[in-house]
């Protein structure tokens, strides 16, 4: 099997010694992400020597007993099977410490810990700490850790601890701004790492490559050719267990805000100075950000569609309806679905309507960005009943399969002229022959490599949440535009595809 980061600078550059401590290691994240794509990183053999990692959370665990509950995880969630050996060898790197996050003694347990471990590996670790807790537990874990002489400052460049910090980064702008400057009070804005999983997706990084290493898109790459871009985001599951979480934010701040935002802005952004430091890249996302148009109420009404699922069937098995779920709130007008048309105000973009469409519940999982280009002419074909030219359309595909096609115009066999369109695909397995590693592995490299380029930055999260507000404002006031309905496993509610129309488009059939 060859290995996706075989090749060039990852191979090379190994991360230095490091303890990663993950905060909330009794939850989700850690089971079915975090510890499944560490042990893949093992098993690659991309771990620094020495590395550790300590789950903590508040229940009391013994180091074997925590170890076991994740073989479970593992077994299940791996994106590979791993064997027993290559698990148990990887075990003898994890501990667990149970700790309260608002007491400042078990911090300085945890230092204890730290420095044990250090001194029987006889390794100078750096110190990475990721809160896959709930949001309200990040200020007091970062403050504490402060307190207990947990957080280095940054010297010349060189991390010694670090922070990777989960979503929801806040729930508004304000939020965020308060949320980041408690971060701030303990860490510097180099030693945060916000996690943006979609980033650490083969494909979205492949669409930087792809728009800059072929020279015959980037002439394309603008209003003149380009007609329309439609960003779908497609889900068959509903809210799980976490439906709380879910009814509190609403699709539009679980998927749009991050996710979808991050791959626009890739997708419109102008070619970055460099590929090799964190800013160039993340100076041009935020520029998109900037110069993606803010509503008014009225366009909020014209230029959204926000909808909740009904109770319907998803491959032939019934589901309940979303008010139906438990933990959602009665009454809850908590949006599931969300169809959007934004547009980038600049040379290269006016005038090119982005749609996005989100949402759970929806027949299958499915994400995908499709560049419409303008039509060719229809003059030459004229008198031989073709009323029209479909438009080319590059997709690149985001999940569940890998890839990037492009739909061309050509002649079927036959005596007739005729024009049928086919697709020319690029597929990852076939091409590569690998399966693509899991987002999270690649995060947790470069965050223990120090290398911030596919994390979100501060400013981009804060313009993200700007760039909504207009929208929440009108949803939640008096004047409200309609919560439509959808049954679910259905596209969404009709008025999704309504919205397109308006400008004479229609949604790409997924
Ligand atoms: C998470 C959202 O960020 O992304 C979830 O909170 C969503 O609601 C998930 O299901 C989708 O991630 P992926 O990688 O499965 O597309």
């Amino acid at each position: 099997m060859v290995n996706p980061f075989a090749e060039g600078e990852n191979r090379t550059l190994k991360p230095p010694a490091t303890a990663l401590v993950i905060f909330g290691a009794s939850g989700d994240l850690t089971n079915r992400k975090l510890v499944p794509a560490l042990v893949n990183l093992a098993q690659d053999e991309y771990l620094p020597p020495g590395f550790i990692v300590i789950g903590v959370a508040r229940r009391s665990l013994t180091h074997d007993q925590f170890r076991e509950s994740l073989w479970e995880g593992v077994k299940k969630f791996s994106r590979r099977t791993i064997s027993r050996e290559v698990w148990d060898r990887f075990a003898q790197s994890v501990f667990y410490q149970s700790l309260d996050a608002g007491r400042e003694e078990d911090f300085v347990a945890l230092r204890r810990l730290l420095e044990e471990l250090g001194q029987q590996r006889g390794d100078h670790y750096n110190y990475l700490y990721y809160l896959a807790t709930a949001p309200h537990f990040f200020g007091p874990i970062s403050h504490n850790l402060r307190v207990a002489g947990l957080v280095a400052e940054p010297v010349g460049g060189i991390r010694a601890t670090s922070l990777i910090v989960e979503k929801p980064f806040g729930h508004d702008q304000d939020s965020a701004a308060e949320l980041n400057s408690l971060l701030r009070e303990s860490f510097a804005e180099e030693q945060i790492y916000r996690i943006d999983h979609y980033l650490g997706k083969e494909t979205v990084q492949n669409i930087l490559v792809f728009r800059f290493a072929n020279g015959i898109f980037e002439p394309l790459w603008n209003s003149r050719y380009i007609d329309h871009i439609e960003i779908s985001v497609c889900e068959d599951i509903g809210v799980l267990n976490r439906a709380e979480y879910f009814d509190q934010n609403g699709i539009t701040r679980d998927i749009v805000q991050n996710h979808v935002l991050q791959m626009l802005s890739l997708l419109c952004i102008e070619p970055p100075i460099s590929l090799s430091d964190a800013d160039s890249i993340r100076n041009e996302k935020v520029k998109v950000l900037r110069l993606i148009r803010r509503m008014t109420p009225d366009e909020v009404a014209l230029n959204t569609v926000r909808a909740q699922y009904t109770r319907g069937f998803i491959q032939g098995t019934a589901v309940s309806g979303y008010l139906e779920e438990s933990g959602v709130a009665h009454h809850s007008t908590t949006e599931t679905f969300v169809a959007l048309q934004f547009e980038v105000d600049n040379w290269r973009w006016a005038g090119v309507p982005i749609y996005v469409r989100v949402g759970k519940r929806l027949p299958k999982r499915i994400t995908e960005i499709s560049v419409f280009f303008k039509e060719a002419p229809l003059s030459l074909f004229k008198g031989r009943q073709i009323d029209e030219l479909p438009q080319n359309v590059l997709t690149i595909q985001v999940q569940p399969t890998e890839g990037i096609s492009l739909s061309v115009n050509s002649k079927p066999p036959g005596p007739r002229m005729r024009v049928r369109r086919v697709e020319m695909d690029f597929n990852y397995d076939h091409s590569f022959g690998v399966a693509s590693p899991e987002a999270y592995e690649r995060l947790l490299l470069d965050a223990m490599k120090g290398d911030a380029t596919l994390f979100t930055r501060n400013d981009e999260i804060e313009e993200a949440w700007n760039l909504l507000a207009p929208l929440f404002e009108a949803w939640e006031s008096d004047r409200a535009p309609q919560l439509y309905s959808y049954e679910a496993g259905s596209w969404g509610p009709a008025e999704a595809a309504a919205l397109l129309r308006k400008r004479g488009h229609t949604w790409r059939r997924l």
